[in-house]
């Protein structure tokens, strides 16, 4: 790999990284203002970087196609930049948006978070820049502010209807937990997720299904989910109680109530999570991943032939349970397993796809890991 010096002749300032995330439970919760449970990875976007006063942006990835790109401060200003690039140059542009005195910055990105895998590979690029620019152009901004920021630039300036999910887990999150976030008023807490010391396993199953949030079904999962809201009268699914799931049905017309079914059984699903890993029962989670699963395939319908297969295959093994996390589409699945049968799941889903005639599946397992932070 080529060296910051090569690239750009002169160190580089400092590194910086941040994780990407798999979603406990909690999907498609979080642009409904209810709750979310993610854990931060262990792989991550690393960004050397360094400072410059004439505002110009200079971007290179490792993953990337060997070039350079590099942006003047008015094409940055005008947004007009394509490929993967829009998203550091969305984040610099929400700052600058928001009054922020931004600078300029030479970047370095390498990363081993793998791309449309459903893991937030975008949201962990957008944390980097942020949090490398709060360093380099100290704007005393804090993780939250920086989170939000990244939601925005992605919102605005590169044209996904995110919640802030990814990038609250990827700023948030810390070891040896699972971030409770209440997404209406941003409280936070680390609920401790001991998966080691319980003796479990959490499998990450990447079916290779590339997913995509950019393409249209995403949004109008958004826009289905801020109707019904809007017919109930409410300013956000979250203000359903699961006592009055029922009642709210029958006012709704009958292509939006899976959407609502599953919103308002979700946020309990993450309660219930909540509960049980504060009693100390992390195993006890099984059941409700796999509640979540059937929720997600047969009410909010973003699973897949792929992703249902992954969870039926490794249920049929013997995982506790397991569910697709993320958007949906595609993307990968988590198991939550009994150590001592790891590799028998893993080797049951990858023996069912063969069968099927899928891509082998990418398998490897996860610990909640610390989220953004600087490294030198
Ligand atoms: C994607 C979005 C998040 C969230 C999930 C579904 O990952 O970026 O904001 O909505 O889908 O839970």
């Amino acid at each position: 790999m080529t060296t910051f010096h090569a690239l750009y002749g002169h160190q580089p300032d400092g590194e910086w990284a941040a994780p990407g995330r798999v979603n406990l439970i909690g999907e498609h919760t979080d642009y409904n203002l209810g709750f979310v449970l993610p854990i931060a990875l262990a792989q991550t976007v690393r960004v050397q970087a360094r400072r410059r006063t004439d505002g110009r942006l200079r971007v290179y990835s490792a993953q990337g196609d060997g070039s350079v790109t590099e942006l003047t401060a008015e094409e940055l200003a005008a947004g007009d930049v394509t490929g993967w690039a829009r998203y550091p140059a969305a984040v610099v542009r929400a700052l600058a948006a928001a009054g922020h005195r931004v600078g300029g910055a030479d970047l370095l990105f390498d990363s081993d978070v793998p791309t449309g895998a459903g893991l937030s590979s975008s949201a962990a690029l957008e944390c980097a820049v942020a949090i490398a620019y709060n360093d380099l152009h100290d704007l005393g901004l804090g993780e939250q502010e920086l989170a939000l920021l990244c939601q925005l630039a992605e919102n605005r300036y590169v044209g996904v209807p995110c919640g802030m999910m990814d990038q609250m887990a990827s700023m948030c999150c810390r070891a040896g937990a699972a971030l409770y976030l209440d997404t209406q008023d941003l409280a936070v807490r680390q609920v401790p997720f001991d998966l080691a010391g319980a003796g479990l396993r959490l499998l990450v199953i990447d079916t290779r299904v590339k997913h995509d949030l950019g393409d249209g079904a995403y949004a109008q999962l958004r826009a289905g989910c801020e109707r019904a809201a809007g017919l109930l009268g409410l300013p956000a699914l979250r203000e359903v109680p699961l006592t009055g799931l029922d009642e709210a049905l029958t006012r709704l017309p009958a292509e939006l109530r899976p959407l609502v079914r599953h919103v308002v059984t979700e946020n309990d699903r993450v309660q219930q999570a909540v509960t049980l890993l504060d009693a100390g029962d992390p195993a006890a989670l099984g059941p409700i991943l796999t509640a979540g699963h059937a929720s997600l395939r047969d009410d909010f319908r973003v699973s897949c032939a792929e992703t249902d297969l992954a969870v039926a295959a490794a249920v049929a093994a013997g995982a506790l349970g397991a569910r697709m996390t993320g958007g949906g589409f595609g993307g990968s699945v988590i198991a939550l397993v009994a150590a001592d049968t790891a590799d028998a799941v893993a080797g049951s889903v990858t023996e069912a796809f063969r069968a099927a005639g899928h891509a082998e599946p990418v398998i490897h397992h996860a610990e909640p890991a610390d989220g953004a932070r600087k490294l030198s």
